[in-house]
């Protein structure tokens, strides 16, 4: 086989592979399998630059970010949906279809995606260009980013015509978005408001590996423009939809070819009840006449087609008052505003508070107090304010004034550079007391079983907890006392307290709650420095010795471990009988050194915290997200898009037991 042959046959075979795991999900090759054909194609393409092409599946990934985007001018505008929220709207709308047309009642309903609605143009079979719908008429081109969506095929399978425009609906999975708006709370960066947020916020990326990190996907549902095909062009839009499966694009599962009213009606009814189920948020159903011809005939209204309606489900979005921005203090000391609204009913929930983030998020919307705004509720999600409903200003609204000095203790509040957050600098501001012990007690710290916020809030209103290490002076007389407390429970609080004296250094370090160390930092430096004592007395200099630990997480150490209050408390911990001991891994067997794990989805008998805990005291890096350096993803019951990631990206797959077995 020439090199070309060879080329052209691993290209066929990883295309092929792609598209049984990404569209079909019914994989047929090994991810060892997968990685080999990979790499080989890899290879192949550095020997022979001129066989490189841009639909090799190697070059999803772009690497050079763009300075910004093009515009970006669609061939036939992309219009709205016409929106109908009650049944006797569509039927008022299935009523006009049948006079208008002749052919008997024959439409497609489908979930309507809360995502971002893009265009991809494919020409002679080419994926030349994607751009978002833009305002309909213009949109940008973010050909780069679409392409590290791997269910996307950058060539269309069979007789592709010389020109074809889909439409399509870019989405991030709910739990994916979860994950992604943990990562950046960790980094102290911005949440997204919702998974449709995520979407457009990933698209609108200029640097494609940032897009390429996320895991994307997107659902075909409609056709622009399109010139020669080699046979008749399709008549219904049914049959465009099969075409597309035979294309190779991905289509939702839940379309369906319906010929009465009813049938679309209970198909609805359905839907809506099979909502939260779905792994992506959608918002209804969209009904098409499926005949192409009677679409033609039944023609345009405005920006929107005659022939199709988005049937509503019940509104997860109200209108409200918002009474007052309440400022709260977080365990690091960040204040962050929570609005206080009117209540409201939100598809069935009182909604009565919504997280606002930030400053920045806060002047973006332009909120005042006083003003009506738009609460949304988006499947699992915290509600959030979506917009503010300007006409319904009288101008007795108050601008939100942020504080200066902390609500809890009055302190100066201040800003670090670079920070959007303002945070209180006092140790012992009673705000960050309350966090910091909730912090200390949670599962992966200190894991005290059954204390939870109510408790730690009682606790510390009655005077019966001050710091951490009153904790272990806690009498199951003291427990009594509290509000509601049994016997019973209170012996079992006790216990739990008492059990938690045993515990990891790494665990401990983590506990503390000093800045920036996380879970992963708290480990390196347990391993590290092997005792409490060890990392007390360890200088700046020391602690940047230490794995992946740099100048920012060494001063913050230090910040720590040299105010008095804080050795006090460490003190009067270890005083108290809290025994943080080290796994004594510095030096010993440590079987998983150098590799980097990812863990997703539900293992048989492990918890997430308990596989992960496992991992790093024999030597192994947990991360949170699938990368070239992942060398083991952990996959339980309903994984995430993370198992999908590894399986592209050719990463070793891993269930409980096996992970077990690489300790021996
Ligand atoms: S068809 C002529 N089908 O809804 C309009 N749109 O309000 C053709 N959308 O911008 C749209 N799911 O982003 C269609 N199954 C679906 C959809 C869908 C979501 C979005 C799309 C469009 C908006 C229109």
């Amino acid at each position: 086989m020439t090199p070309k042959e060879k080329v052209q046959k691993l290209k066929a075979q990883i295309t092929e592979a792609n598209h049984r795991y990404h569209v079909l999900d019914k994989p047929t090759i090994s991810d060892e399998q997968y990685d080999k054909l990979f790499k080989e194609l890899q290879g192949l393409e550095a020997k022979h630059p001129e066989l490189l092409t841009k639909d090799s599946p190697t070059q999803r990934v772009g690497d050079l970010p763009l300075g910004k985007f093009t515009k970006y001018k669609h061939r036939i505008p992309m219009l709205s949906l016409q929106k109908a929220h009650e049944t006797e709207e569509v039927a008022d709308f299935f009523e006009r279809w049948t006079k208008a047309v002749s052919t008997p009642f024959d439409v497609i309903a489908e979930p309507k995606l809360d995502g971002l609605a893009v265009e991809l143009i494919y020409q002679n079979g080419e994926l030349v260009t994607a751009a978002t719908r833009g305002d309909g008429v213009t949109g940008e081109e973010v050909t780069q980013n679409i392409k590290t969506i791997r269910s996307l095929p950058l060539r269309l399978r069979g007789d592709a015509p010389s020109l074809v425009e889909i439409r399509a609906e870019v989405i991030f999975l709910k739990a994916d978005f979860l994950e992604l708006n943990e990562d950046l709370l960790k980094k102290g960066e911005a949440p997204f408001a919702n998974p449709r947020n995520a979407a457009a916020g990933t698209i609108r990326q200029l640097d494609p590996r940032i897009a390429a990190a996320r895991p994307l996907d997107l659902y075909c549902h409609g056709v622009g423009t399109h010139e020669g095909f080699y046979s008749s062009a399709p008549e219904l839009q049914s049959d465009f939809l099969e075409l597309f499966a035979k294309w190779g694009l991905k289509t939702n599962p839940h379309w369906k070819r319906l010929k009465t009213p009813e049938k679309v009606f209970a198909y609805f009814e359905k839907l809506e009840k099979d909502r939260l189920s779905l792994p992506y948020e959608i918002d209804g159903a969209v009904v098409k006449v499926n005949s192409l011809r009677d679409q033609r005939e039944l023609g345009f209204v405005a920006r929107s087609p005659r022939w199709a309606v988005a049937f509503k489900f019940k509104a997860q979005e109200e209108n409200t008052k918002l009474l007052e921005v309440h400022f709260q203090v977080g365990r690091t000391g960040a204040v962050t505003p929570v609005a206080h609204l009117e209540p409201v009913s939100v598809g069935g929930v009182t909604v009565s508070r919504a997280s606002l983030h930030n400053e920045d998020q806060i002047k973006a919307l332009d909120i005042r107090i006083g003003d009506t705004i738009v609460i949304k509720r988006a499947g699992d999600v915290i509600p959030y304010i979506q917009s503010v409903v300007f006409e319904k200003r009288t101008g007795k609204e108050k601008e939100i004034v942020f504080p200066s000095r902390c609500p809890m203790c009055d302190d100066k509040l201040v800003k670090a550079e670079g920070e959007v957050a303002l945070r209180c600098p006092n140790s012992v501001c009673p705000g960050k007391i309350a966090e910091s012990l909730k912090h200390f007690a949670s599962k992966r710290a200190m894991n005290i079983e059954g204390l939870g916020d109510k408790w730690i809030d009682l606790m510390l209103e009655t005077g019966l907890v001050k710091h951490f290490a009153s904790l272990y002076d806690l009498t199951t007389g003291d427990l009594l006392k509290l509000e509601r407390q049994g016997e019973r429970s209170a012996q079992k609080l006790y216990d739990a307290i008492q059990k938690s004296k045993d515990t990891t250094l790494a665990r401990f370090i983590y506990g503390l709650g000093i800045r920036f160390v996380g879970e992963r930092t708290a480990d390196l430096l347990a391993q590290h420095f092997g005792s409490i004592e060890a990392l007390i007395s360890a200088d700046e200099e020391r602690l940047c010795q230490v794995e992946e630990v740099g100048e920012t997480v060494a001063k913050a150490v230090r910040l720590h471990l040299t105010d008095k209050r804080n050795l006090k408390e460490i003190a009067a911990l270890l005083k108290a009988g809290v025994t943080p001991k080290h796994s004594g891994n510095t030096g010993g067997a440590q079987p998983l050194k150098g590799m980097t794990f990812v863990v997703t989805g539900t293992l048989p008998t492990f918890s997430r915290e308990d596989a992960e805990s496992f991992i790093r005291s024999n030597g192994g890096k947990v991360t949170g997200s699938v990368s070239k350096n992942t060398n083991y993803v952990v996959v339980g019951e309903s994984p995430g898009s993370k198992a999908s990631k590894a399986k592209e990206l050719g990463i070793a797959i891993l269930d409980e037991d096996k992970l077990k077995a690489l300790v021996p």
